[in-house]
């Protein structure tokens, strides 16, 4: 047995992975993939990486040193589930089994379950940082059993992406079983919300604002010197800026205006939605990529439109109320995806750091960004913190963007340009913020046609009023 750690799947993600690995001080990589073809090729590539090519899974566990550490990197599901069953059938107890795709959490609670019964470990773990990521160094988000971090901790640690603060890898054993593919797919969500948010500035200040694309690609660029510093603020710009070498046109005119998904953020919303848990901003952005879909509804709806809102007039100072509002929105993306991977941890029983969730996502993933500092910080002064926007940093950049924010809203709303995530994250804010919410009302409703009775302010216990009789009062816990 020669190599340390193997890799099973070799398309895009899982090669790279693998060259990765191959990459770094004292790791010999044994690969399998399903078609040996593809192994061949991968290994004839990159005769630097000194990979250990197997053509049987038998062959491979053979190749690996005890206790075995394999990541499989294929498609999630059904072939996933395959894959770990030849696995077990070739490992021996004390081996671990990496999932490095982006499986369903309640998938990988199953399969760990599964293979612990077995004897094996099984890892969940939730890998960030697209093909390129995967290359140079992503954030990594493994679940499982804490004793299987410490083999699978320093391979995964000598791949992973550094904090440019301080130069941590950006990987932390996140909570057991399913733990670390829920983070990734909360990591998902803020991603959704995050691109809807930016898409959301960047239509107010074209329709609005009245500035092009490259212009406005301008705007981010700058932005991307401050608080807003990050990936996708980043990428934003270069999106923008670019033209059409077929038209010359703005990019950005070109593509269709319909964007896809394969299912993350819906998960993230489902999971939210049964957890009871608001992740309003998020769901606002999964819907955005739903109604960008549905062409037929969009052709039928447009033509009935004979009179669209007056733009309102806005001076060069909109730009900064834009940037407010983004800012303002993000922190609150963010509050909510907080929320859930608390909530999560709690229903699940998993011991989540948010604080070092917060680290290891600060370079490698999609949503890096300078401000996750921030948020470790808050939960470094409060670990019960109860909200992001309870912290006092928090609290007060928000209450700094709270009059721009508002402002962006109303102009979205005067101006008929759509602007939901912008919209959500506010009324999220301004819920949080009321001393009274119209829930009291509903409870009434609720009593009035289901006997569902409701709490009274001024005493303890459940109530229920006659609403069609004499309208007395009775305690109903008593
Ligand atoms: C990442 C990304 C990645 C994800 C796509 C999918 O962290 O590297 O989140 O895992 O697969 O971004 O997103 P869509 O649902 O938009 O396809």
């Amino acid at each position: 047995a020669s190599a340390n750690i193997g890799v099973v799947g070799l398309a895009v993600m899982g090669a790279n992975l693998a060259r990765n690995l191959a990459s770094r001080e004292g790791n010999t990589v044994a690969i399998y993939n399903r078609s040996p073809e593809r192994t061949n090729n991968l290994a004839a590539a990159h005769p630097e990486a000194g990979f250990v090519t197997t053509e049987t899974m038998q062959e491979f566990a053979d190749s690996l040193q005890r206790p075995r550490t394999a990541i499989i990197m294929v498609q999630a599901g059904k072939a996933t589930d395959a894959v770990i069953d030849q696995l077990c059938e070739v490992f021996e107890p004390g081996d671990i089994i990496v999932d490095g795709g982006n499986a369903l959490f309640d998938d990988t609670i199953r399969r760990e379950r599964a293979v612990r019964e077995r004897g094996l470990h099984f890892v969940g773990a939730g890998i960030s940082g697209g093909e390129e990521g995967a290359l140079n160094g992503p954030s990594i988000m493994p679940g499982g059993p804490a004793e299987s971090y410490e083999t699978l901790g320093p391979i995964l640690e000598s791949i992973a992406a550094r904090a440019p603060e301080d130069g941590t890898p950006c990987v932390t054993h996140v909570g057991t079983d399913g733990a670390g593919h829920f983070v990734k797919m909360v990591h998902n969500g803020i991603e959704y919300a995050d691109m809807q948010l930016i898409g959301e500035a960047y239509d107010l200040l074209r329709r609005v604002g009245g500035l092009e694309p490259a212009q406005i690609a301008d705007m981010f660029a700058e932005w991307n010197r401050g608080d807003l510093e990050s990936y996708l603020i980043e990428i934003t710009a270069e999106v923008l800026r670019h033209v059409d070498p077929e038209t010359n046109a703005p990019f950005v005119d070109i593509i269709v205006d319909r964007a896809g998904m394969k299912g993350t953020g819906t998960w993230t919303v489902q999971t939210a939605l049964s957890l009871a848990v608001p992740v309003s901003g998020i769901g606002e952005a999964v819907f955005a990529r739903g109604v960008s879909g549905r062409t037929a509804q969009r052709e039928a709806v447009r033509p009935t439109i004979t009179s669209r809102p007056e733009m309102p007039v806005v001076d060069e100072s909109f730009v900064e109320d834009v940037r407010l509002a983004l800012y303002a929105s993000k922190v609150i993306a963010y509050a909510q995806g907080f929320d859930l991977i608390l909530s999560g941890a709690e229903e699940y029983g998993w011991d989540i750091n948010p604080g070092a969730v917060a680290k290891i996502w600060r370079a490698g993933c999609i949503i890096r960004a300078r401000f996750l500092n921030r948020i470790a910080d808050a939960y470094g002064r409060d670990p019960q913190l109860q909200s992001l926007i309870a912290d006092p940093y928090f609290a007060g950049e928000v209450a700094a963007s709270d009059a721009a924010w508002r402002r962006v809203v109303a102009t979205a709303a005067y101006a008929g340009v759509p602007a939901p995530a912008f919209g959500a994250s506010l009324s999220y804010y301004d819920s949080l913020a009321s001393d009274r919410l119209p829930a009291a009302l509903i409870q009434g409703q609720r009593d009035f046609f289901g006997a569902h009775t409701y709490g009274r302010v001024d005493k303890p216990g459940a109530f229920h009023t006659d609403w069609s009789g004499d309208r007395t009062e009775r305690r109903t816990d008593a």
